[in-house]
């Protein structure tokens, strides 16, 4: 049974693969929304057009489609680079298949996945595991440090109250003090563990609440940019992890830059993609960008690693645990240095599943 045409337009608008269908005189019949999204061009613009004249700079694409069509067979290039209209190029992997009807090629169906996609989704696997075991055994070993240090500092108070007053008091107090940063540098270590309490969040209400937060910590006052998309839609996110994780990132960046720096909040919509392998029509992206030096080369692989630091007095927590608390919410955080600018994005999705 043959697919009524507009059934078939229906379901190749729903696929994540970007698709263009070509007639046998190459001309463009349909795209579908993630071949527009992909190309940055629009069905209504480019329909009915000749393929040469849609990419006017892929020669090698042009002469593909055209010997599946003339030859009726299925072709496969890696790895091509598209030149597109808007000075952006793009390289994809591409499947050519001619539809036959009677034994004549009606059109050609092309399919494009864009090569970086698959490098993404490497790196992100990555990020996640590698960074989801060096927690879980910082945690155990967090948990090993607590109960002996309760024990410590329980003895140092006895025996303070022994010395009565005495000048060796001193180095009780320096017993108890340390013990107590350590117990709040291991209670860094074990959370975030807290149950999540997912509300109506509003990325933007977050964003000045820290900012708020972290102004009040600094003397001079900051110089921040704000490129919010004012459509933004609302997160399902529990509001004080995302506190938490915005807070770490943005008080790194504010620790980076000097007094003539400048750091920008850039927030976006972005459709149809992939984060850590799971498919959302829509989710958030926050970029916290500065203008400071950039994170140290001999520790860029490691920055989402609990204990790495390049501060001396850093205790290298604050991104390992922002990437927990994000990817709990099933997003991830990336780290890019791009036109001498620092870039931390934060990619979020409107709803996450608990899995
Ligand atoms: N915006 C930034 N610009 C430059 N370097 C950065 C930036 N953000 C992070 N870093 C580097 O990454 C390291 C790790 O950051 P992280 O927040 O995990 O730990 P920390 O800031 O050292 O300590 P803390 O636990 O107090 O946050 C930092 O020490 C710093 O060297
Ligand atoms: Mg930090």
């Amino acid at each position: 049974m043959s697919l009524p045409l507009e059934r078939a337009h229906q379901l190749i608008e729903n696929i994540y693969t970007a698709v263009l269908v070509f007639d046998k005189d190459l001309r463009l019949t349909h795209i579908n929304t993630a071949g527009e999204n992909l190309l940055s061009l629009s069905q209504r613009k480019i329909s009915g057009q000749h393929l040469v004249d849609i990419l006017p700079a892929a020669g090698n694409f042009a002469e593909t489609v055209e010997r599946s069509l003339l030859s009726k067979q299925p072709y496969m290039e890696w790895g091509m680079n598209l030149d597109l209209p808007n000075a952006r190029s793009v390289i994809v992997d591409c499947t050519m298949t001619p539809w036959l009807v009677n034994d004549q090629c009606k059109e050609v169906i092309v399919e494009m996945v864009d090569a970086h996609s698959y490098a993404k989704v490497l790196r992100e696997e990555n990020l996640t595991n590698l960074h989801e075991a060096a927690r879980k055994s910082l945690q155990g070993m967090a948990h090993e440090i607590k109960n002996p240090l309760g024990g410590l500092r329980g003895a140092a108070q006895l025996l303070e109250q022994e010395l009565k007053g005495n000048e060796l008091v001193e180095y009780t107090q320096i017993i108890i003090n340390e013990a107590d940063r350590l117990r709040n540098l291991v209670d860094k270590m074990i959370s975030p563990n807290g149950k999540q309490y997912p509300v109506d969040a509003n990325i933007h209400e977050v964003l000045e609440y820290v900012l708020n937060l972290v102004d009040a910590e600094e003397s001079d006052s900051l110089n921040v940019v704000r490129d919010y998309d004012p459509s933004l839609p609302v997160i399902k996110a529990d509001r004080e992890q995302l506190i938490q994780a915005f807070l770490n990132v943005i008080r790194n960046a504010v620790q980076a830059i000097d007094e003539d720096g400048q750091i920008t909040l850039r927030s976006r919509i972005i459709r149809r993609t992939t984060i850590r392998q799971h498919y959302y029509k829509i989710a958030v992206q926050v970029e916290v960008i500065d203008n400071g030096p950039g994170v140290p080369e001999e520790i860029e692989g490691g920055i989402f690693y609990p204990m790495v630091t390049g501060r001396a007095e850093g205790t290298g927590l604050g991104l390992s645990i922002a990437q927990s608390l994000i990817q709990s919410h099933g997003g991830i955080i990336e780290y890019e240095r791009v036109d001498d600018r620092t870039v931390f994005r934060i990619l979020l999705p409107i709803e996450y599943r608990n899995d």
